[in-house]
């Protein structure tokens, strides 16, 4: 097991009382697993990219990575943000090569490597550019392939396509299961977009709201590349969001509920539109 929490607790503490946003959360992720957690906002999710990227702590419990009590952070697990957060001043080669510049690897291994994750998201013609450049789509990729280039173990993507039109998200998918089945890497992905974690994800983890607790796990077998609309697609989305019925209706209003699934696109239109469906 590549990944492994024992039942991890997280509370903050909010002028004097302390707000349980995390409750005994026991998850495992095996090598080469893409693993999506769905849950409205709220719930936890960055929290528990955090802890499991050790940039917080648990209260109480264990996160392991590789059997190791993880401490801090480490270059075995990378984070990719929904805001790309590259840095404004350097090209697109440069963010690429940038923690590589940082762990000391020689200028020419490291325009080998960027020049590989580079044509891996697509970009090698934008190589020059700079971030304001770029449309938010390519700056993900960017994100992405820097991500990549540091080769962890596990990719930790937050919400990283939610401020993407449906379009761009849908080329995103397709690209990040073509990098993940070339590097065969763990991929642990959080989003709020049912949708979405049904078309990504081997295995969809739910997390119930205030205090976050895994409610259950369902497995995808159906062969990739997947339609949003196949039938049998539908059929797994509108379990999940039956499940995340009662935890959405504890923190947003049901006219709420929509957000949950993408906006029906017109292509879409034929599966009756999930949010209706509830
Ligand atoms: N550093 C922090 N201090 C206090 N409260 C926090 C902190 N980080 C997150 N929270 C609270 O924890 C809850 C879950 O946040 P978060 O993990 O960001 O949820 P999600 O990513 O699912 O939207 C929210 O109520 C948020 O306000
Ligand atoms: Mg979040």
């Amino acid at each position: 097991m590549l990944v492994k929490l024992e039942k991890v607790s997280k509370k903050f503490s909010h002028n004097g009382s302390g707000i349980e946003v995390l409750k005994e959360i026991d998850l495992e992720i095996s090598e080469g697993e893409f693993v999506c957690l769905v849950g409205p906002t709220g719930c936890g999710k960055s929290t528990l990219i955090n802890l499991i990227a050790g940039l917080e702590m648990p209260t109480s419990g264990r996160v392991l990575v590789g059997g190791v009590s993880v401490t801090g952070p480490g270059t075995d697990r990378v984070v990719v943000f929904q805001e790309a957060a590259l840095f404004p001043w350097l090209n697109v080669r440069a963010n690429v090569e940038f923690g590589l510049k940082m762990s000391g690897m020689p200028a020419e291994d490291r325009r080998k490597k960027s020049t590989e994750y580079l044509k891996m998201v697509h970009l090698t013609r934008f190589a020059d550019f700079y971030p304001h450049q770029l449309s938010g789509g390519m700056k993900q990729r960017v994100a992405i392939a820097r991500a990549l280039a540091m080769n962890p173990k596990i990719l930790l993507m937050d919400e990283p396509f939610a401020a993407l039109d449906a379009q761009t998200r849908r080329l995103l998918h397709e690209e990040l299961l073509e990098i993940w089945q070339q590097t065969r890497k763990t991929i642990f992905f959080v989003t709020h977009n049912v949708r979405e974690a049904t078309v990504l994800a081997d295995k969809v983890l739910t997390i119930s709201a205030r205090p976050g607790r895994i409610k259950g796990g369902t497995t995808i077998r159906l062969p990739r590349p997947r339609r949003e609309s196949d039938p049998h697609l539908i059929v797994i989305q509108q379990r999940i969001l039956l499940s995340l019925q009662e935890e959405i209706a504890k923190v947003v209003k049901d006219e709420d509920l929509d957000y949950l699934v993408e906006k029906t696109s017109p292509v879409a239109s034929g599966s009756g539109g999930l949010g209706n469906a509830l």
